[in-house]
């Protein structure tokens, strides 16, 4: 719902370049707030935000939140970190020192100006959960010293450090416990399994199931988790979180290259492949503390969200065979390194995204 003048706030996202922050940006900018877009454009792109360019309540700020921020802002969204595998696996100390550091620099910041703050956690705080579905008080199961734990225990610190600053220093928090999202602008190599079923199949190359394909996820479109994100902001001080904000319609990988090929029309043939290592088995929010306290429940079915996303990446793709061309040499190198990430983690497959199989063709 449109907000009144009088009630526009001023508001930072951190990764507000990336896939849902840029999504988020797009809300607020709608309900009439000024929005400063905060991003070191490690995955996230200026196509993500192009739209918005000359948009005169919009600004962008190329930075990393690693260092110290000073700007003058009513609200925090603390999005920023890469996400995916792929991407968090690249530089894993970059990964943790994002996480903790940022939160700390963002933390710092919201103190100063005595402003509210929502740090976006993740599911991957459950690890390999023992408990089906995860609730809010599930610990989890996570192993310390493995290939994702840069990024687990790395949003674990996070929280640590929001719910210290929420005791000691009075600030006012708000964590969301993010599961799998997907929609238009998720990265065409990032590895995750929407966006590498879709990609595969519009190429009509094979579809990749790990393991036996019966692991199971549950898949949020992104329109609802932007709603959950936005509510959690708005509600009353006392209520901090944490709290899951993700789909619990549970779909096994099977399920899902099935939907996708239907979806897409594609003749991909599905092959398997081995489970890598901490993949977890299954995944489900348990979401009745975000019904209760926020109102909120995912209205888009996984059938009706994969028909926009598979719609963006038909349009990316027929983009990019011109653009990928003209990448630089650092761009070229960024890519070759998360194939060779992806090679190492037992996922050679997912690093042939777009760009890299363009790459290929062009030699
Ligand atoms: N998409 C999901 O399914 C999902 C699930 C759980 C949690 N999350 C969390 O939501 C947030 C956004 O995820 P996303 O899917 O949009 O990923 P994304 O990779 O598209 O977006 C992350 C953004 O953060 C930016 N970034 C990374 N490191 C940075 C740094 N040091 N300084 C400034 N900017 C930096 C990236 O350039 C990118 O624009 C992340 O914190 C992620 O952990 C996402």
């Amino acid at each position: 719902m449109p907000r009144l003048y009088d009630s526009c706030k001023r508001i930072l996202v951190t990764g507000g370049a990336g896939f849902l922050g840029s999504h988020l940006v797009d809300r607020l900018l709608k309900q009439g707030h000024e929005v400063l877009c905060v991003d070191n454009l490690f995955t996230g792109t200026k196509r993500n935000i192009e739209h918005l360019h000359g948009h005169a309540r919009f600004e962008f700020m190329r930075h990393d939140v690693t260092f110290p921020l000073f700007v003058e802002v009513d609200e925090i969204y603390n999005l920023a970190c890469p996400a995916s595998p792929i991407h968090y696996q690249h530089d894993p100390v970059q990964t943790t020192k994002t996480s903790v550091h940022g939160a700390i620099n963002m933390l710092g910041l919201a103190k100063r100006l005595k402003c509210r703050i929502l740090q976006a956690s993740t599911s991957e705080v459950y690890g390999d959960p023992a408990v089906h579905p995860q609730t809010e008080d599930y610990w989890g199961h996570v192993n310390p010293i493995g290939p994702r734990s840069c990024y687990d225990e790395g949003k674990r610190c996070a929280e640590t450090l929001f719910f210290d600053y929420h005791h000691q220093l009075g600030l006012e928090i708000k964590v969301a416990r993010i599961f799998n999202t997907y929609g238009p602008r998720m990265h065409p190599a990032d590895g995750r399994v929407v966006s590498n079923f879709i990609v595969q199949a519009l190429k009509n190359a094979p579809i990749t199931l790990y393991g036996d394909g019966e692991q199971t996820r549950s898949f949020c479109y992104v329109d609802d988790l932007i709603d959950g994100l936005i509510r959690l902001m708005d509600s009353p001080a006392a209520f901090t979180g944490p709290v899951n904000l993700g789909n619990p319609g549970e779909f096994t990988m099977r399920e899902l290259a099935d939907l996708v090929l239907a979806e897409t029309g594609s003749a991909s043939p599905i092959v398997t492949l081995p489970l890598p290592q901490d993949d977890p088995r299954q995944r489900q929010p348990d979401i009745s503390l975000a019904k209760a306290r926020l109102g909120w429940a995912p209205r888009i079915a996984l059938r009706e969200g994969l028909k926009p996303t598979a719609d963006y990446f038909r349009t990316l793709l027929a983009g990019n065979v011109a653009a990928e061309g003209g990448r630089s040499r650092k761009r070229r190198a960024k890519i070759d390194s998360f194939r060779l990430i992806a090679e190492s983690t037992g996922r050679a497959n997912l690093a042939l995204s777009h760009g890299e199989s363009e790459l290929k063709r062009q030699k």
